[in-house]
């Protein structure tokens, strides 16, 4: 029996969102329905509702969220009723050419749920990246569930299934940081703070918070960043290279998504050093650079989908890393908020006065 629950909908570009019922049909073969317990508010939900991502509305919010396992369809073993799970957007296939390469990370044709949840009046909806956890319930590939320890926070466990995966795994999977590395960071948000400690975790010597906003700088800072520069106020190329004997940093990583903070990223780095681009542009952008410097400087660019990870490795580590006290995930939630208070945490976000406001059921 199909079942109805309360979900947050962005019904068009730029209206604001609202909490409708929906229905969550019966996990098919290889689906499993999840009650959510704590789901995260993502800057990605924000483009999403603006436009950003695509077209394709009325979308079923949220992304970042753990719960338990409450149904399995036919042929599901990986998961079973009663598993505290996080969901994530990586659901390999197996089959690809990536998964076939022993690269499943870089997977083309991950899973999500085959069966539509609905409006009442049978209007489909799409779920944020395949998953839809501003609801009571949502329907997901089995796949998409990643067992981890039942004893940690589910709004601490929640974050782990985007934005601070995305962020520590740009750092420490993307980015390579290692031990003695400097680091910069562009945009001190949830990811760019996730940033901060994974490159922390990785053993960086010196952190570089760049931010607009004083409050993050600080917040950044709390997070292992070693430094911290207003880029308002102060030239963050510049700034960078002062702070790394003229050089530029080994890795930046930049996580605002914006052509003017790539360009930063691009010339505060040093020669033959690393620019991973986490912050998610939108499709009108356009960056425009010297080709010459692009050979000139050498090293790579990359960019980073979902920090490179896999779940079934990553989630389950940092939980542990979390529940030993070598990282410090909790200090992301910085409120909890009902389901209904989804569109004030946006304009709380737009405000930079919150990391996370995580949604709690
Ligand atoms: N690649 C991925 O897999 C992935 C996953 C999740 C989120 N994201 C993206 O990462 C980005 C950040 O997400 P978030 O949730 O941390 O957002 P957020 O709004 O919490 O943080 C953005 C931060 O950037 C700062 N900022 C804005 N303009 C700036 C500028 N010109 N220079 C320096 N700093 C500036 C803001 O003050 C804020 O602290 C978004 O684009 C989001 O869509 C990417
Ligand atoms: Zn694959
Ligand atoms: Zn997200």
């Amino acid at each position: 029996m199909a079942q109805e629950v309360r979900g947050v909908i962005a019904p068009g570009k730029n209206e604001p969102v609202r909490l409708e019922t929906i229905v969550v049909p019966d996990p098919g073969p290889g689906e499993a329905v999840v009650q959510i317990q704590a789901c995260g508010v993502c800057h990605t939900d924000l483009h999403y509702k603006q436009g950003g991502i695509n077209d394709d509305f009325p979308f079923l919010l949220g992304h970042e969220a753990a719960g338990v396992v409450e149904s399995v369809g036919e042929g599901v073993t990986d998961v079973a009723p009663g598993d505290f799970v996080i969901l994530n957007w990586r659901a390999v296939c197996g089959q690809c050419r990536a998964c076939l390469r022993g690269r499943p990370q870089y997977c083309f044709d991950t899973h999500n749920a085959r069966q539509k949840m609905t409006l009442t009046d049978g209007t489909e909806l799409t779920p944020a990246l395949g998953i839809g956890a501003f609801a009571d319930k949502t329907l997901v590939a089995s796949g998409q569930c990643t067992k981890v320890d039942p004893a940690v926070s589910p709004a601490v466990a929640g974050l782990l299934g985007c934005g601070v995966m995305a962020g520590i795994g740009a750092a420490i999977n993307t980015g390579n940081v290692g031990r003695g590395d400097t680091v910069a960071v562009i945009g001190c948000g949830g990811v760019g703070d996730a940033a901060v400690v994974g490159a922390r975790l990785a053993g960086a010597a010196k952190i570089i918070a760049v931010d607009v906003d004083d409050r993050k700088l600080e917040t950044a800072r709390t997070m292992g960043a070693t430094h911290a520069v207003n880029s308002r106020t102060t030239d963050p190329v510049e700034a960078i290279r002062e702070l790394t004997g003229g050089f530029g940093a080994d890795v930046v990583i930049e996580a605002v998504g914006r052509p003017e903070t790539y360009q930063q990223a691009f010339y505060a780095r040093d020669l033959a050093g690393t620019v991973v681009l986490v912050g998610v542009p939108t499709p009108e952008m356009k960056l425009e650079l010297p080709l010459l410097d692009v050979f000139g400087r050498g090293g790579s660019l990359k960019s980073s989908w979902y920090g490179d990870c896999l779940p079934s490795r990553d989630f389950p580590m940092l939980v542990d890393l979390h529940q030993q006290g070598r990282i410090d995930l909790g200090a992301f939630v910085t409120e909890t908020i009902g389901i209904d208070g989804v569109e004030g945490a946006f304009e709380r976000m737009h405000a930079g006065d919150v990391l996370r406001s995580v949604v709690t059921l």
